[in-house]
């Protein structure tokens, strides 16, 4: 709610041609890239459920590790068919090889 849902919505089915969704999207299979992406933003041309979408996502640089493991768990679990939580652990190593965007 507080960090994602202006732009995702809280239903993370985005909005329109702005915001891509985040439920269904091929890109949770990588908890890696998503918490990179949560910490440090994207850009870039992207294809999610058949849409194309070219806005850049802004960074969250203030979030701290376990704040973005808890969201990784929190979109995983909702709209990625995970059932485990993601540990800090997996967050932390992520973080330290995110490529530059
Ligand atoms: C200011 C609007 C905005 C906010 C806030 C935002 N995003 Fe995004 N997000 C975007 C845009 C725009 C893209 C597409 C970026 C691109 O095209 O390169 C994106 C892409 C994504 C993607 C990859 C594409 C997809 O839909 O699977 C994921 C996952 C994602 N965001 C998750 C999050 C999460 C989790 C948060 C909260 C920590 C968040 N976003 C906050 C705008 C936002």
């Amino acid at each position: 709610m507080t960090h994602c849902s202006n732009c995702h919505q809280s239903t993370g089915e985005g909005l329109s041609n702005l915001y891509p969704p985040i439920k269904g999207s091929a890109l949770l299979k990588d908890k890696a890239f998503l918490s990179c992406i949560i910490r440090n933003g994207m850009e870039g041309t992207i294809l999610v459920n058949g849409k194309e979408f070219n806005r850049p996502m802004p960074g969250n640089p203030k979030l701290t590790d376990i704040e973005i493991a808890e969201i990784v768990t929190f979109v995983s679990v909702k709209w990625g068919k995970d059932s485990v939580y993601t540990p800090i652990t997996f967050v932390e190593e992520a973080l330290t090889k995110c490529k530059a965007r």
